[in-house]
């Protein structure tokens, strides 16, 4: 299967996007995740997409295409995207690529949720430094802020303040919101509603599935 997560920043494509690839045996391809890796490395391409994420602007759509190709001609089996597509020409981009395949996506979700929700979710989000698994400051241990899972330290992203926030939100709005569009005309999207607890957003998700509402 192949599906794509949409929705702005702190929606919880991350968050689902994790439980769903356990669920369903997919990877789970986060491409603000592959920015980061490649930031980390500290090389002057990676100091040029550095400055894009912090400003929260897109980066370029080269870059974009040249790290997702890598990583999908790892997987054959099938993919959940997340954070990508984010603009129409990589939409585009994506479709010649599955047909190039003899495949084509499936299932774009959706996650509706209020902007008011979505700057208190990202303003009190943890990351680990190591794996990138993703936490929230409400529901962690204070005494003990390290990954459950690599024990790795706990830290705040750079693009997580309010200015930038507010930014991410203005460039979704803009340049990503008009897929819902796109999909929809595709017969291929759903909405889901993001809010209320990780677990019964993902319920909801499921649901879909059961109730056969996917074609
Ligand atoms: P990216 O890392 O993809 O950021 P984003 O799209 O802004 O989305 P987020 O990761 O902030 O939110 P999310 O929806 O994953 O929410 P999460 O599950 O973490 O991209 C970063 C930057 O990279 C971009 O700004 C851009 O510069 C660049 N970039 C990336 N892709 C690009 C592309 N294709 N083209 C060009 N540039 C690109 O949840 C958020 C918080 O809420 C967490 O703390 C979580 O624990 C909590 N939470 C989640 N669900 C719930 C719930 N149901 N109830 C309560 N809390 C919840
Ligand atoms: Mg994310």
């Amino acid at each position: 299967m192949y599906m794509v997560l949409l929705g702005p920043p702190g929606a919880g494509k991350g968050t689902q996007g994790e439980k769903l690839k356990d669920k369903l045996g997919l990877i789970h391809i986060a491409m603000g995740n592959l920015l980061r890796e490649t930031v980390k490395k500290k090389t002057p391409s990676g100091e040029k997409v550095r400055a894009f994420m912090e400003e929260g602007k897109l980066v370029p759509d080269g870059v974009i295409l040249e790290l997702l190709k890598n990583e999908i001609e790892l997987e054959k089996e099938g993919f959940i995207l997340d954070g990508f597509p984010r603009n129409l020409s990589q939409a585009r981009k994506l479709d010649e690529f599955l047909d190039k395949e003899a495949e084509k996506l499936d299932l774009v979700i959706n996650l509706e949720v209020k902007k008011a929700v979505l700057i208190k979710r990202l303003r009190g989000r943890l990351i680990c430094s190591e794996c990138g698994k993703v936490y929230h400051k409400s529901k962690i241990d204070h005494s003990m802020e390290i990954c459950k899972d690599c024990g790795a330290s706990l830290l705040q992203r750079n693009d997580d303040n309010s200015d930038i926030i507010k930014k991410r939100i203005e460039v979704y709005l803009e340049h990503t919101h008009p897929l819902i569009d796109y999909y929809r005309k595709k017969k291929i999207l759903r909405n889901v509603q993001g809010e209320g607890t990780s677990e019964k957003v993902f319920q909801r998700i499921m649901d879909l599935f059961k109730e056969k509402k996917i074609a």
